[in-house]
C-alpha cells in the first residue's frame, strides 16, 4: 500500500513538470516573441537586435515598426530600421529608452548600456561618414 502511495506521488510530480514544461514550450512558440534567429557568429548588436527589435522591425508581414517606418519615410528611407545609413546612435539610443508611439520603452535592466551600445553600433555600420 505504502509503495502504491510513493509511485502515485512520483506520478503526480512527473506530471505536473510535464505541464509547465509544455506551458513554457507553448509561450515560446506564439508569434509575439523572441526571434528564433541563430545567433552564433553574429556581431553582439547584432543578436540583441533580433532578440528585442526585430519582432516590430524585421521584414514579412504584419511588423508594426517596419510598417509605419514605410508609412513615415514613403521610401525615402528604407523601412527596415537595419538597412538605413542615416541613424544615429544617440538617435537609436533615444528611441529605445523612451519609445515612441507604440514602441516601448526599455529599461537598463531589460536592455543593459552595453547592449544597446552594441545594438547601436550595427543600426550605425553603414553609415557613411
Ligand atoms: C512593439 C514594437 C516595437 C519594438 C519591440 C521596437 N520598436 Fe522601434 N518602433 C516601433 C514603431 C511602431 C516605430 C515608429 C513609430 C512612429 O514614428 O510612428 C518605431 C520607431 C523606432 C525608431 C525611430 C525611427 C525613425 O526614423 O523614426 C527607432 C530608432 C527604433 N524604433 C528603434 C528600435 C530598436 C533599436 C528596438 C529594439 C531595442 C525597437 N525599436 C523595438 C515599434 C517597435
Amino acid at each position: 500500500m505504502k509503495k502504491v502511495g510513493v509511485r502515485l506521488a512520483v506520478a503526480l510530480v512527473l506530471l505536473f513538470v510535464a505541464r509547465v514544461v509544455s506551458a513554457q514550450e507553448a509561450s515560446r512558440s506564439s508569434s509575439w516573441t523572441k526571434s528564433t534567429t541563430s545567433g552564433e557568429g553574429q556581431p553582439r548588436g547584432y543578436v540583441q537586435y533580433q532578440n528585442y527589435c526585430s519582432m516590430c522591425h524585421g521584414e514579412g508581414p504584419g511588423k508594426p515598426g517596419t510598417l509605419a517606418l514605410q508609412a513615415k519615410y514613403k521610401g525615402a528611407e528604407p523601412a527596415l530600421l537595419d538597412k538605413r545609413t542615416d541613424l544615429t546612435s544617440q538617435l537609436v539610443k533615444t528611441f529605445v529608452r523612451n519609445g515612441v508611439s507604440i514602441m516601448p520603452f526599455f529599461r537598463k535592466t531589460e536592455i543593459s548600456d552595453a547592449d544597446l551600445d552594441a545594438i547601436a553600433a550595427y543600426l550605425t555600420r553603414n553609415n557613411k561618414q
